[in-house]
C-alpha cells in the first residue's frame, strides 16, 4: 500500500520523505490555506521537488469548462501533479475530458459508493472516499472502502483506491488489510504508525542491560 502525506507543510513533508516512506502528497484548499500558501504554483514546484511520487493538487473551479482550465494549467507545472476534481456532476465530466487527454485526476469528496463507481466510469486516476468525515456522522467509513475496493475488483476498474480523511494508525491498518491502493495521512499520523510503547520499555532494558556488562 502506497503512503502519502496529507498536508501542505514544506517542512512535514521533508520530514516524512527523510523516513524513505513516502510516496505521494495530498493537498486541498484548506490545508493550502492554512499555510498560508499564496503562491499556489511556487508550493507545488517546491512539493514536486522534494517528493517523486504523485502530487494532488486540487481545482477551485466548479463548472466543467474552469475546472478543465485550471487542470490543464496544473497539469503543466511537473509530470507528477494530479489534478484533484470535485465529486460533482461538472466534476465527473471534466474527469472524463482530462482523462482522453492523458491527465490524471484525483477525484475527491468521496463518501458514498455510488459516487465512487461513477468516478471509475469516468476514468479518475485516483478515488478519495473520506473515511474519518462518515465516522464523524456515525457512519463506519471503513465500511465503504470494503464496498469500493469490492466493485472495483468486480469490474477491473484500474482507478486507485486512496483512503482520506485518515485520523489514526486504525484507519491505517484496515485500509491496508481491505486492499485499499493508498493511505494518505497528516504528518501526525505518520509519526503514530511506528511507535508502540512496548518497543521504547523493550529498548530501554536491552541498552541498559548492555551497560551492566560494560561495567
Ligand atoms: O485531503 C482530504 C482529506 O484527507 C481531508 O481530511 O481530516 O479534513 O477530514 P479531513
Amino acid at each position: 500500500m502506497k503512503i502519502f502525506i496529507d498536508t501542505a507543510n514544506l517542512n512535514e513533508i521533508k520530514e516524512a520523505a527523510d523516513m524513505g516512506l513516502l510516496d505521494g502528497v495530498t493537498t486541498n484548499p484548506s490545508l493550502v490555506s492554512k499555510e498560508g500558501h499564496k503562491d499556489f504554483r511556487s508550493m507545488l514546484e517546491k512539493i514536486c521537488a522534494i517528493v517523486d511520487g504523485d502530487i494532488s493538487a486540487e481545482v477551485v473551479a466548479v463548472d466543467c469548462e474552469g475546472i478543465l482550465k485550471e487542470g490543464r494549467e496544473l497539469a503543466k507545472i511537473h509530470k507528477n501533479i494530479v489534478v484533484k476534481v470535485p465529486l460533482i456532476k461538472e466534476g465527473l465530466k471534466a474527469v472524463k475530458i482530462f482523462h482522453s487527454e492523458g491527465i490524471k485526476t484525483n477525484v475527491t469528496l468521496c463518501f458514498s459508493a455510488s459516487q465512487a463507481l461513477l468516478a471509475a466510469k469516468a476514468g479518475a486516476y485516483l478515488i478519495s472516499p473520506f473515511v474519518g468525515r462518515l465516522d464523524d456522522i456515525s457512519q463506519n467509513g471503513m465500511e465503504l472502502i470494503q464496498q469500493i475496493v469490492q466493485i472495483y475488483q468486480n469490474y477491473d476498474y484500474e482507478t486507485q483506491v486512496l483512503v482520506a480523511s485518515v485520523r489514526h494508525p486504525i484507519h491505517f491498518v484496515e485500509s491496508a488489510l481491505i486492499g485499499a491502493d493508498v493511505c494518505t495521512m497528516p504528518f501526525k499520523v505518520i509519526e503514530q504508525l511506528a511507535k508502540h510503547p512496548l518497543t521504547d520499555i523493550g529498548l530501554e532494558k536491552f541498552m541498559s542491560d548492555w551497560k551492566k556488562l560494560q561495567k
